[in-house]
């Protein structure tokens, strides 16, 4: 188990007027939780900067009824199955639907997932939400 340790900062009074007033509105209780996620997502950026196992989730909105893209998208996915671990359909409305595929790799080959998915002739939307597996981070 860490412990806790206090550190000062010394701050630019506007700067930090900025930054009470946008932890305020995101609900944080202290600047400390707010820095300290800070501090986390800095270091899951650069665990996807130094190519280590990540985690994420691609979201994709396409209309099922355009010629082929279901089957694309379905080989699509079975190319990339081994960084795949669940993906979720939701029927939108009559045209639309929207997958959550979630992943697990190697930085570079998840991007490449993603890029394939958004350049599928057909797909209206496509967003990778980059996280960490959390093995290292506390
Ligand atoms: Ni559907």
């Amino acid at each position: 188990m860490s412990k806790l340790v206090r550190f000062g900062v010394s701050i630019d009074r506007d700067l930090l007027l900025k930054f009470d007033r946008l932890i305020h509105q995101q609900n944080y209780q202290n600047r400390s939780e707010a820095i300290r996620d800070l501090i986390r997502e800095i270091l899951i950026k650069k665990e996807w900067f130094e190519g280590k196992e990540i985690a994420g989730a691609i979201v994709l909105v396409y209309d099922h009824h355009k010629r082929e893209l279901v089957n694309k998208l379905l080989s699509i996915q079975h190319d990339y199955g081994n960084l795949i671990v669940a993906t979720q359909h939701i029927h939108l409305n009559h045209n639309n639907c929207l997958e959550v595929i979630t992943v697990r790799g190697k930085p570079k080959e998840i991007e490449q997932l993603a890029f394939t998915i958004k350049s599928a002739k057909g797909v209206k939307h496509t967003q990778l939400v980059a996280t960490t597996t959390g093995k290292e981070i506390v």
